[in-house]
């Protein structure tokens, strides 16, 4: 691939943004726009979403425009301003995103998808901004190993992740006795277990605080979304599982906490929106102004916790065999996630047959630890396969 510095501006911050036409992708574009001086465009990627691409690639002029899906770019063929470049396919995806004319990467492609590109990045040394918390479900030890070679910053864009970053400044990591992330409790939390068999994908998608993707919205009806969490923050920050937690926390507000060795606990708060965390991402100190609502605590009045039902959220129980168990454990639990969840969105299963088809996957597969990507692949492509006949059963039924 040529790469021409055209419209590069310098001294900025050049972006590649994986997942451009996504909620977060968005998001992290009206976080650029506040700061035209500090961060440029390089590349944008997307999916399928050619008409959002277009409007992305007029508003920030990158250098270059990738779809994955071939029949996206071809959308695109002749319609992008002057200048900017396109391309198709993951390979272009991960050239660019490991490219020297590239400072940061943000990582949000959805699912297992985004894991080569935003391991080349991690390997290239990139700063990563991390939303694709699935592809540190499916290979954390390689991908923090990776980080730790190369140097690359790994930094969290999960809320509950950036609220523990922010946590752990200053502190001493051996004084760590509890890492604890807070979740909404989704738009079920409060409903009849009885009754959620036959809810519809549009009610799991409405989630009451955040505006998200459709399979992050699911995945937080499901509390599958925590779960990953709490192995995604087993690898971000080196903690033992016996170390994390998870707690509702239905107003969104506090988005994690740690409590140390003498029982001080350190809490991060802002309101719920995603450009704070991308914003922090993006740059730490000094701190960007991020566009969310200033925090009014008086207008909030209060701010409740509950401990998790494990009856009504079982994917929390089930998180606890893959959090003690190898890394095909934490594979298979995403991989059937994922099926499962598309499933659920196609209207083919029950809201209920999600986590119970995670839980059935996870029982038929072994539990042994994984050296290298081939092997990831390997786990995860038969993860899918399990996952798909356990769900044609279920469908005859
Ligand atoms: N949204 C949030 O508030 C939030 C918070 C924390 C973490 N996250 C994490 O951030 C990631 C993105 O979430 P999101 O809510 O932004 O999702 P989203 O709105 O559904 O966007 C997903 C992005 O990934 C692209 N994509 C989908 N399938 C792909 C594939 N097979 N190959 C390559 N790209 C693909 C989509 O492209 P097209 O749309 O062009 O098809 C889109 O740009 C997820 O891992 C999620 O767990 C999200």
């Amino acid at each position: 691939m040529h790469h021409t510095n055209s419209n590069s501006v310098s001294n900025t911050t050049r972006m590649t943004l994986l997942g451009a036409t996504g909620s977060i992708g968005c998001s992290t574009v009206d976080v650029m726009l506040r700061h035209p001086d500090k961060f440029s465009a390089f590349a944008l990627v997307g999916h399928r979403n050619s008409e959002k691409m277009l409007e992305l690639a007029h508003l920030l002029q990158p250098q270059w425009v990738v779809m994955t899906d071939a029949d996206a770019a071809q959308e695109l063929t002749g319609q992008l301003p002057a200048g900017v470049q396109l391309e198709s396919g993951m390979d272009a995806a991960i050239t660019l995103a490991s490219s020297p004319e590239t400072d940061m990467v943000m990582a949000a492609m959805v699912g297992s998808a985004g894991l080569p590109a935003t391991l080349a990045a991690v390997k290239a040394g990139k700063r990563v901004g991390l939303a694709n918390k699935e592809c540190l479900v499916t290979a954390g030890h390689i991908f923090m190993a990776a980080a730790q070679a190369s140097g690359a910053d790994v930094v969290p864009v999960d809320s509950e992740h950036a609220a523990i970053h922010q946590c752990l400044i200053g502190h001493d990591h051996a004084s760590i006795a509890q890492v604890i992330l807070t979740a909404s409790g989704g738009p079920f939390r409060d409903r009849d277990p009885a009754t959620l068999h036959s809810v519809t994908p549009a009610e799991a998608i409405a989630h009451p605080n955040w505006d998200m993707g459709a399979k992050i919205s699911v995945d937080s009806a499901t509390m599958m979304n925590k779960a990953l969490e709490l192995i995604e923050a087993r690898w971000l920050f080196d903690i033992k599982p016996d170390k994390l937690s998870a707690i509702i926390h239905p107003e969104s507000i506090v988005h994690g906490m740690i409590e140390y060795a003498d029982g001080s606990v350190l809490a991060q708060l802002a309101m719920p929106d995603m450009r704070m965390p991308i914003a922090y991402a993006m740059q730490a100190q000094p701190r960007l102004a991020s566009g969310i609502a200033w925090l009014d605590l008086a207008k909030t009045g209060q701010l409740s916790f509950q401990a998790i039902d494990l009856e009504r959220f079982p994917a929390m129980r089930l998180v606890q065999d893959v959090l003690a168990g190898h890394d095909t454990l934490a594979i298979a639990f995403n991989a059937a996630n994922e099926i499962a969840n598309a499933a659920f969105r196609d209207h083919k299963i029950g809201f209920m047959d999600i986590v119970n088809t995670v839980e059935q996957v996870l029982e038929r597969v072994e539990n042994i630890p994984v050296a290298t990507l081939d092997e990831v692949w390997s786990h995860d492509g038969h993860a899918r396969a399990l996952s798909v006949e356990i769900l044609g059963a279920k469908h005859h039924d």
